[in-house]
């Protein structure tokens, strides 16, 4: 069967995932349609990236007049530091500038700025972009790069996956406004998790249909279905946009039927014909197994997919907490001990429903509940 999860054993030493332009366009667009004003006189830094060649920066220089920006910074991160080592060739435009170094080439990262026009032709785009080699490697943990994340307002990237959480952190002790790329997974970790329920990070507009194309020198070694031979690209379903900017997506309420109307109609048949939702043996909550199947008018808590993410707007619904072996959301009424279950450990992980004398575990739930007017 295709892997179409990132966090196969192959992809977790591969970082070298490149993102294509169309997707970064559609992104950034809902930001721009939300406020035409985002950038207007924003400093924005693009860090991991690949200046010379990177659809960030190519993007971003070509729109830096449209959209306003006061200055531009991006920087890579050198050959001989990246974990996974690909075969290194530095580019035509490098080799052929004068500013060019054998001995700094592979060792050292690069800064692109752009800020006004040096070109003379009269506007401000791709054309007008200085570099110079950095000091060090480029690595967004160095006091260089973390001295240019304090100059930005606004840090955007697809930053490597293996790193997101130290990312994540790098960004949220400076305080920035943002919009990365990671994995969907990364919600339920407890240094992502609370940023979410606080309102403080959402997921952004998404990728076309879900799904996340990337370039990568690796592609060949991931399965096919994922690995398109034709467009030479990845596919990955679980790889989403990260930020704390707005869009209009995220106030669009999800159109839902109350719950006696899912009880005779839903097209799940785990919901259909029941007589009630199940509610958890462990936490006062009900489980709604599909985002399509939240009942309108449940007052109470439930546990949705992490995937509602997606679709959770906050006038709707607020998030309490998530299912875990911490009581995040004080909605956790029982712990199991070894009398209740052999499996006690596992079922302390997430909600539980009671059949009988067995238990179910479920997967991972987010915990909602319906914004009262
Ligand atoms: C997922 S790729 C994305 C590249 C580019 N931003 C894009 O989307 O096309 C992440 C990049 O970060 C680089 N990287 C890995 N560790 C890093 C670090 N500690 N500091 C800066 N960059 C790093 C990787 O080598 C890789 O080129």
């Amino acid at each position: 069967m295709a892997n179409s999860n990132l966090s196969n054993a192959k992809s977790a030493k591969n970082d070298e995932f490149y993102t294509q332009y169309h997707d970064i366009e559609k992104e950034i667009n809902a930001y721009i349609e939300y406020n035409p004003d985002v950038f207007r006189n924003k400093t924005v830094l693009l860090p991991c990236d690949d200046p010379e060649w990177s659809n960030f920066t190519k993007f971003f220089a070509q729109n830096f007049e449209q959209f306003g920006l006061k200055k531009l910074i991006s920087t890579s991160y050198a050959a001989d530091s990246k974990k996974y080592k690909i075969p290194y060739q530095p580019s035509l435009f490098e080799v052929n500038d004068p500013q060019f170094d054998y001995n700094k080439t592979t060792t050292h990262g690069k800064i692109f700025t752009l800020d006004h026009d040096k070109s003379g032709d009269g506007k401000v785009d791709v054309n007008d972009l200085e570099w110079h080699y950095l000091k060090g490697d480029g690595d967004f943990n160095s006091d260089e790069i973390k001295k240019l994340r304090d100059e930005a307002d606004i840090i955007i990237t697809n930053p490597p996956f293996s790193l997101f959480r130290d990312f994540l952190a790098w960004i949220v002790e400076a305080d920035k406004q943002f919009v990365i790329i990671g994995n969907m997974n990364a919600i339920t970790y407890k240094e992502v998790f609370p940023l979410i329920k606080s309102d403080k990070m959402w997921l952004g507009n998404g990728f076309h249909a879900g799904n996340a194309y990337f370039s990568t020198l690796f592609a060949k070694e991931y399965a096919e279905g994922v690995y398109n031979p034709e467009t030479g690209l990845v596919k990955f379903r679980n790889v989403c946009w990260f930020t704390n900017l707005d869009h209009g997506r995220r106030h669009k309420p999800l159109g839902l039927m109350p719950m006696a109307d899912n009880l005779k109609y839903s097209k799940h048949k785990e919901i259909q014909g029941k007589e009630s939702y199940d509610h958890y043996d462990n936490y006062d909550a009900i489980e709604v197994p599909f985002t399509d199947a939240i009942p309108s008018d449940y007052e109470g808590a439930m546990g949705v997919p992490i995937s509602f993410l997606d679709k959770y707007s906050p006038e709707q619904f607020e998030i309490v907490g998530i299912t875990d072996r911490d009581d995040n959301s004080g909605l956790k009424i029982k712990e199991y001990t070894e009398r209740d279950a052999p499996n006690h450990g596992d079922l302390n992980r997430r909600g539980a429903i009671k059949i009988g004398n067995e238990y179910k575990s479920t997967y991972a739930r987010l915990l909602i509940r319906k914004k009262l007017k």
